[in-house]
């Protein structure tokens, strides 16, 4: 089976992770974006652009449900940091807690970890409810020019 159609489902199998495609590329720039829109990125500010954002290879799952729709992506960086993202229609009903719980599970680490805004409460919730714990702070400094 190609690895890009191979479907790793979640227990009540509803919902499955399924390896990114070139075809996911403009759902999860348009995510990155929306995300970045909003005040609760850390170190990443501004988005790349389309071409540059793909270039690096990384590690990445979509989330789709049973109607095969694309609800949202996770994905794990070479130095074992964490990321998920979801449509907006599909937050607050557990799915990005079991998508990061199946995307560990599917690439055993000793250690994993992800940086988070402290104003991001949901994130902060899944994080902390899959066993993370806060461990240092990040400080910034914004010059105005
Ligand atoms: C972060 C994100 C993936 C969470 O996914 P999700 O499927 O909604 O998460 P879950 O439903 O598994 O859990 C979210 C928890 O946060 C809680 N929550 C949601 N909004 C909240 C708020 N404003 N304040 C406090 N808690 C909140 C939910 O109640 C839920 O907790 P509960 O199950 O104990 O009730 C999703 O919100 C998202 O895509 N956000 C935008 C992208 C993003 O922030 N990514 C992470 C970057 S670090």
């Amino acid at each position: 089976m190609n690895e890009s159609t191979e479907k790793f489902f979640f227990k009540n199998k509803n919902y499955f992770l399924r390896k990114t495609s070139t075809n996911d590329h403009p759902f999860i720039y348009n995510l990155v974006k929306e995300f970045l829109e909003t005040d609760l990125s850390v170190t990443v500010l501004t988005l790349i652009s389309f071409e540059e954002f793909f270039k690096k290879k990384i590690n990445r799952y979509t989330i789709s449900n049973d109607q095969n729709d694309l609800i949202g992506f996770v994905q794990i960086l070479e130095n074992n940091e964490i990321g998920y993202f979801l449509d907006k229609k599909f937050r607050n009903k557990g799915i990005g807690t079991e998508a990061v719980s199946l995307l560990m599970k599917l690439n055993p680490k000793e250690r994993y970890f992800a940086t988070v805004n402290n104003k991001n409460k949901p994130s902060k919730k899944l994080i902390e409810r899959l066993g993370f714990y806060p461990k240092a702070t990040i400080y910034e400094k914004i010059v105005n020019s």
